[in-house]
């Protein structure tokens, strides 16, 4: 039988074999301190939960609007202002299944066959497999510690074609949880603008950046001149606790939403409609307060993990000022993190993703830690990991 060959370049994730390894250990009664799983921990917060129950109770569950309901949308409009002090129009917010779903909807609306997209490598995998999927080819470059692991206007110039299309950059980045200053980010967004091109900014881990204060994207022009080229994607799962309510959303120029529009009523319809529902709540003092506590307790975790690997032994260049996942240098331990990941689960029971999973720069030596357990668990899994490495 024939399959797309679109399919055969798509990579699976290689965590989701160790994770079901680890699963098959606890099953034998083995305890697994996860490093490995890339969601919050934290039970989604109450008020959430009640308001999607309220509104599965009334039994209103339709369809929405494909561009989603219009409440969410001026909420999220909404919330702009109060973070960011900044007034969008609330028909820029689309509202998508997950951030995936608003990766997918601002790739096919701006891409044609053939085209390149820039992107980071280490990055989140999906991206490369988007553009593959609608018959592009995403271009990684390599970055560094020396660039924070981010984009430059350098990359950009160095590796621009006539093809490329977009750029997207993720700040915080998954896997190394650093940002992309600002200074950067508006030379970069200049340039692709000059280009006719797109800037895609991932900003799912926006809410959780530590010790600075961050703008979005969309804020870096005061004049507003680039808004017409850059896309932002944003998520309820990971800084609301939401992974499993699949609810994301992006902000567009106003010129691509009713494209967007049409996309999305042909590929998913609209987003789940009890998962909108319960968002309405997500922006509320009560929830506000719980997210921020979460917060603060990943900041802990950060900070304690962060030092605790670098005495192991662990190479860390540039510290992760967001997300929840610490990008570390293992060379000095093994030049094949894929095989010391399963080590370290079958000999420890400590599972952490493999560099590998994050493209292919120098990915052999780098594994990706996520403080996504409580501090106990991570004091355990330290624990086991010094006891081992020595
Ligand atoms: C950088 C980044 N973007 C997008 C996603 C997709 O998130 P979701 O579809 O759950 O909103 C993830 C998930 O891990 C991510 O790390």
């Amino acid at each position: 039988m024939k399959i797309s060959s679109r399919i055969n370049d798509i990579q699976p994730f290689h965590v989701m074999a160790l994770l079901a390894r680890a699963k098959e250990l606890e099953a034998e009664g083995k305890d697994i301190i996860h490093m490995e799983i890339g969601e919050p921990d934290f039970p989604t917060p109450q008020p959430i939960i009640d308001a999607s129950i309220a509104a599965i109770k009334e039994g209103d569950i339709h369809y929405t609007a494909a561009l989603g309901l219009p409440a969410l949308r001026q909420a999220i409009a909404k919330f702009y202002k109060t973070r960011y002090e900044l007034s969008i129009s609330s028909n820029r917010v689309v509202i998508t299944p997950g951030a995936s779903g608003a990766l997918m909807l601002a790739l096919g609306v701006i891409m044609q066959e053939g085209d390149e997209v820039l992107l980071a490598d280490p990055g989140y995998p999906c991206n490369k497999n988007f553009v593959r999927f609608l018959s592009g080819k995403a271009r990684s470059i390599s970055v560094d510690a020396t660039s924070g692991y981010q984009l430059t206007l350098k990359h950009l110039q160095d590796n621009w074609t006539d093809k490329t299309t977009a750029v997207m950059v993720a700040s915080p980045s998954n896997p190394t949880g650093t940002l992309l200053a600002k200074s950067e980010l508006i030379k970069m967004a200049r340039f692709v603008k000059e280009q006719g091109a797109y800037l895609i900014v991932d900003e799912i881990y926006h809410g959780l950046v530590y010790d600075d204060e961050v703008d979005t994207a969309i804020n870096i022009d005061e004049h507003h001149k680039i808004d017409e080229n850059i896309i932002v994607i944003n998520s309820f799962s990971k800084y609301f606790n939401m992974t499993g309510w699949r609810l994301g959303w992006l902000v567009a120029p106003e010129s691509l939403v009713n494209d967007m529009d049409k996309l999305a009523q042909n590929i998913f319809l609209a987003a789940p409609t009890p998962a909108q529902y319960a968002a309405l709540a997500a922006f509320n003092p009560a929830t506000t307060a719980i997210l921020e506590s979460h917060k603060e307790e990943f900041k802990q975790r950060r900070d304690f993990l962060l030092p605790a690997l670098k005495k192991l032994g662990f190479k860390i260049e540039v510290e992760p000022q967001g997300a929840f996942y610490i990008y570390a240098n293992c060379e000095n331990f093994t030049k094949d993190s894929y095989q010391f990941a399963y080590d370290l689960l079958e000999n420890i029971g400590v599972a952490i993703t493999p560099g590998k999973d994050f493209g292919e720069n120098k990915a052999n030596t780098f594994l990706r830690f996520a403080y996504t357990i409580s501090i106990e668990q991570l004091k355990e899994g330290v624990q086991r990991l010094t006891t081992y490495l020595a």
